[in-house]
């Protein structure tokens, strides 16, 4: 008998996909999309870009909220996957080990400072950060955790108690108790709190991926020595930052940061498979597996399953073989410059910043105060990077996203194997669109209002 006909069951559907996803996984997604005129139906990717229904191709600036670094449908990374499941590999053994997670292991860690040098593996970034948590708390004893406003780490409950964002936690409560958090940049109101000497970690986003907010200068580097001080374990968290998004492997080599805890995923997926890991030092390592009664303290089914791990050692091999790090840091520089000029050009564009192809412009209300900016806005907060996103999808065929709730900021994270040429074009069209939208015609202005739920 047959196994599943994948093509035959795609293309005997009838009906809309849309509308099958409203009816069984989330009508208010739908509701969403519908609203913002991003209810396409798509027919195929490849690299940095998507294709609709109807054979319109689209630029993904969006890039799967940072998992694609290595393009969509990456030749390689397939060829890779198929021949790992033509070889009838042993699989997930439970109580024994194989030799993918070994290799994989050895070649992030091959990556990283000498400091880190033990492997976690999970099937997702929140995952790596839950595994951040308890390991922090189990090896340093102590119990509070801190993070940054703003933060943001995963969905489930430990990372959400990490999260720095109302609009994530409200309704979720109780959080996790022993969570506190600090001004992102402020380093004395870090060590008021580290001083204490009962903080298991403090975990932060090198670039704080809602709103896209740089580090001050000095930030990361004292916050790590001040951790070191008062012995708490420095966690950095690279989930969106890693694999070459901001132009050098890990965002950390920035600032030439040692943490303790790295947790990492999205793009290691190579886009197909889901998988991360918790980065350590031996010494957290070890404080916690420390006996064989402990050997499985913290784990998961799933994980490392072999897919996963053939996906992270074809990316990386990919990200070396493309030079896709210093592609990134190419390609990031020529963006900031080509788009810093509209800082000048349109009062309505406060800040043009970022780092590698992680990228984001930031409006606020016009020097002359316009009415218009001043109903949207009151409409609801971030409304006008709507106005942006919404016709640059629609008539520029581009996919942007609103960096975070209520914020007017506009965030951009494709695909690193992106062109020049693709980058010249996003810079135009996003100029075009910001000329258009300042205007605020009436139009968008009912768009606007629309996607407020105010009509
Ligand atoms: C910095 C950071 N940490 C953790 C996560 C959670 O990862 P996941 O969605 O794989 O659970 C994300 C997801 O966007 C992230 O950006």
């Amino acid at each position: 008998m047959a196994g599943l006909d994948v093509k035959a069951l795609l293309d005997s559907r009838d009906d809309d996909d849309l509308e099958r996803w409203a009816k069984t996984i989330n009508p208010q997604f739908v509701r969403v999309l519908r609203t913002i005129g991003f209810d396409r139906t798509w027919a195929r990717a490849e690299g940095a870009y998507l294709w609709d229904g109807d054979g319109n191709r689209y630029l993904d600036m969006l890039g799967g909220f940072g998992m694609y670094n290595v393009g969509r449908n990456n030749p390689r990374i397939r060829a890779a996957l198929i021949e790992a499941l033509e070889l009838d590999t042993p699989g997930m053994l439970a109580m024994g080990v194989t030799a993918l997670p070994g290799l994989l292991a050895e070649a992030l860690l091959a990556r990283t400072p000498p400091r880190l040098e033990r492997c976690l593996f999970t099937n997702s970034g929140t995952e790596a950060v839950e595994a951040a948590l308890k390991l922090g708390r189990a090896a340093t004893k102590r119990t509070r955790v801190l993070s940054a406003d703003h933060g943001f780490h995963g969905l489930t409950l430990g990372s959400l108690s990490a999260s720095g964002d109302a609009a994530f936690t409200a309704r979720f409560g109780p959080l996790l108790p022993g969570f506190e958090r600090v001004p992102f940049g402020d380093l004395a109101a870090l060590e008021s709190e580290l001083r204490r000497e009962d903080v298991a970690l403090f975990i932060v986003e090198p670039i704080q991926g809602k709103g896209l907010n740089l580090p001050p200068a000095g930030y990361l580097e004292g916050a790590q020595a001040l951790c070191r001080k008062y012995g708490s374990l420095f966690c950095v968290d690279e989930v969106q930052t890693g694999f070459g998004r901001t132009g050098t492997m890990f965002a950390f080599e920035h600032w030439g940061l040692e943490p303790d805890l790295v947790p990492v995923a999205k793009s290691l997926s190579g886009g197909y498979v889901p998988v991360g890991a918790l980065l350590m030092s031996r010494k957290v390592h070890e404080a916690v597996f420390d006996s064989m009664e402990h050997a499985v303290s913290h784990g998961s089914t799933f994980a490392p399953n072999e897919l996963g791990m053939v996906a992270g050692l074809a990316t990386l091999k990919e990200l070396d073989d493309e030079q896709l790090v210093e592609r990134s840091a190419r390609l990031g520089t020529r963006l900031l410059e080509l788009t810093q000029p509209l800082v000048e050009e349109y009062e309505v564009v406060h800040e043009v910043r970022g780092l590698g192809l992680m990228w984001a412009i930031e409006f606020g209300e016009p020097r002359s105060g316009r009415i218009a900016w001043k109903v949207i806005e009151k409409a609801q907060p971030g409304l006008f990077a709507q106005l942006v996103v919404a016709p640059l999808f629609s008539e520029h065929r581009i996919r942007s996203q609103v960096a975070g709730h209520k914020l007017a900021v506009i965030k951009v994270l494709p695909p690193l194997v992106i062109t020049e040429d693709d980058i010249d074009e996003f810079g135009g069209e996003m100029r075009a669109t910001i000329e258009q939208a300042q205007k605020m015609p009436r139009s968008l202005t009912k768009f606007a209002l629309t996607a407020a739920g105010i009509r």
